[in-house]
């Protein structure tokens, strides 16, 4: 009487983890409470050094990718983000973006949160890196030899 009852959830829960597992390299259905970053994902070193160059290249990309979100100048009003009510963190404020690793931030940015999408394999790893140093440079004070790249103050 019990048994075949037995064999019914251990069937059922054999079948939840490999749905469970094929979620993981396909796109969720729908966003997951919570959001967590692989420990491997937070440790990883940004190997792209924030150079004028990389700053510039990501500053370049963000223009096309991000701007209509974060705004121009990181401060997270863009057109797209008032119109959806999107809720962003201000990048200018160097609290923003402290406590995360630019590990993290790669992360985030390659694999998307909440409504924000993800870049993906659009864009090769190294740019996504240069993204980051992008994105830290709104909470700093631009040096003067940054003229090019610093960042656009308007929203
Ligand atoms: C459609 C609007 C949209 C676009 C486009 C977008 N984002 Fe976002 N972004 C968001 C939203 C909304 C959040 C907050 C997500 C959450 O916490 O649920 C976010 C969060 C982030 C975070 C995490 C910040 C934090 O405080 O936790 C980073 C980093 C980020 N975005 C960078 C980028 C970069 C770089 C791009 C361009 C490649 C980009 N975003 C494109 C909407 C967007």
């Amino acid at each position: 009487m019990l048994k075949p009852l037995l064999i019914l959830s251990a069937l059922l829960l054999l079948d939840f983890s490999a749905v469970a597992q094929e979620g993981q390299a396909a796109p969720k259905a729908e966003p997951s409470p919570q959001y967590t970053i692989p420990v491997e994902a937070v440790k990883k070193v940004n190997p792209v050094k924030p150079t004028t160059e990389s700053i510039a290249r990501g500053k370049k990309l963000y223009g096309y990718d991000c701007a209509m979100c974060h705004g121009k100048g990181g401060y997270g009003k863009g057109d797209v983000a008032e119109d959806m009510k999107l809720k962003i963190s201000d990048f200018s404020d160097p609290a923003a973006l402290k406590e995360k690793t630019d590990g993290e931030l790669f992360y985030i940015i390659r694999n998307g949160k909440g409504q924000m999408p993800p870049e993906g394999d659009r864009v090769k790893a190294d740019a996504l890196w240069d993204l980051v140093n992008y994105i830290r440079s709104f909470a700093k004070k631009p040096a003067p030899e940054d003229k090019g790249a610093a960042p656009d103050k308007s929203n």
